[in-house]
Order: C-alpha cells, then sequence, then structure tokens
C-alpha cells in the first residue's frame, strides 16, 4: 500500500461551500467538513476552496489550516495512533512510548504518516484518561499504562494482523 492522494471532487466542495453560504467567517467549519471527508486536507482542496470564497485567497487557506491543531495537511494512516503528551502521561514517560514507536512503524523525516500508509502518528495533549497513564490510542481503541516495550508489541501485533 502507498500513500496516494486521491482527486478531489470539486462538486462535493462547492457543495460544502454552498451549505455554508461561501462565507469567508465559516471558513473554519468549511475545512472541518473537508477534513471529515478525506480525513485531511488535500492541498488542492485548500487551493480550491480558497479561489471559491469571496474576500480569501488559497494562502489564506493554508494559513488557517495550518495555525489549527485540529487540521491535517498529511492524509493519516489505516492505523492513526496518538501517544498522549500531556502533563500525566508526560511524567509517566510518554517520550520513550513515543520513541519506541516511531522507531517500531519507521517513520522518518518529521513525517507524521509511514511512506505505507499504514500508520500515522500524533501527539495529543490530554486524552482525559489521566489516570491510565502514559496513554495511547490507535484508531479509537485506549492502550492504558504504555511502556515502549509494551507498545513495541502493539504494534508488533498490528503488522502480523497485516502481513
Ligand atoms: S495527560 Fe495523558 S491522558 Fe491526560
Amino acid at each position: 500500500m502507498t500513500t496516494s492522494t486521491p482527486p478531489i471532487d470539486t462538486g462535493k466542495l462547492d457543495e460544502i461551500i454552498r451549505q455554508f453560504e461561501g462565507k469567508k467567517t465559516n471558513l473554519i467549519a468549511i475545512l472541518q467538513k473537508v477534513q471529515e471527508i478525506y480525513k485531511y486536507l488535500p492541498e488542492d482542496a485548500m487551493t480550491y476552496i480558497g479561489s471559491r470564497i469571496d474576500g480569501i485567497s488559497p494562502a489564506t487557506v493554508f494559513g488557517v489550516a495550518t495555525f489549527y491543531a485540529q487540521f491535517s495537511l498529511e492524509p493519516k494512516g489505516k492505523y492513526e495512533i496518538k501517544v498522549c503528551d500531556g502533563t500525566a502521561c508526560h511524567v509517566r514517560g510518554s517520550m520513550p512510548v513515543l520513541d519506541a514507536v516511531k522507531r517500531k512503524i519507521n517513520l522518518k523525516n518529521g513525517k507524521m504518516t509511514t511512506e505505507n500508509g499504514m500508520f500515522s502518528l500524533e501527539t495529543v495533549s490530554c486524552l482525559g484518561a489521566c489516570s491510565l497513564a502514559p496513554a495511547m490510542v490507535i484508531n479509537g481503541k485506549i492502550y492504558p499504562k504504555m511502556t515502549a516495550a509494551a507498545a513495541e508489541i502493539v504494534i508488533d501485533t498490528i503488522l502480523k494482523e497485516n502481513v
């Protein structure tokens, strides 16, 4: 599997823009909708939106998309890994967990998604499960009290399920 960027559906984008009356004040809501569809914000979609809404440019859209942490500019992997680095998780060792996951999934060059599209990795500030610190979530499933070794086992299990 390779990471591919599917062509954008401009009809769908027009529909979303219409739904929010094409107003620049609704830009964040428009981008949220687009991200719901693609699971990230494709560059072509941002350019298109920037050219279709009065009073903004593609540069404005890129600016907003990069400013807010809720938006992702890269396609997410089949497995979305979130390692919590909130205070409770940090003091109980989330960094070694993060490093172990990065090593195990072979994530390089500051990317958040592996080249084969299998995994994406991000840190989050609190998962709301501090009693389970350090916590990790993969596709919505929480993995409590992680250690580097435990995280490696979790990733190994996923890799085995995907051979
Ligand atoms: S700080 Fe990690 S779950 Fe709250």
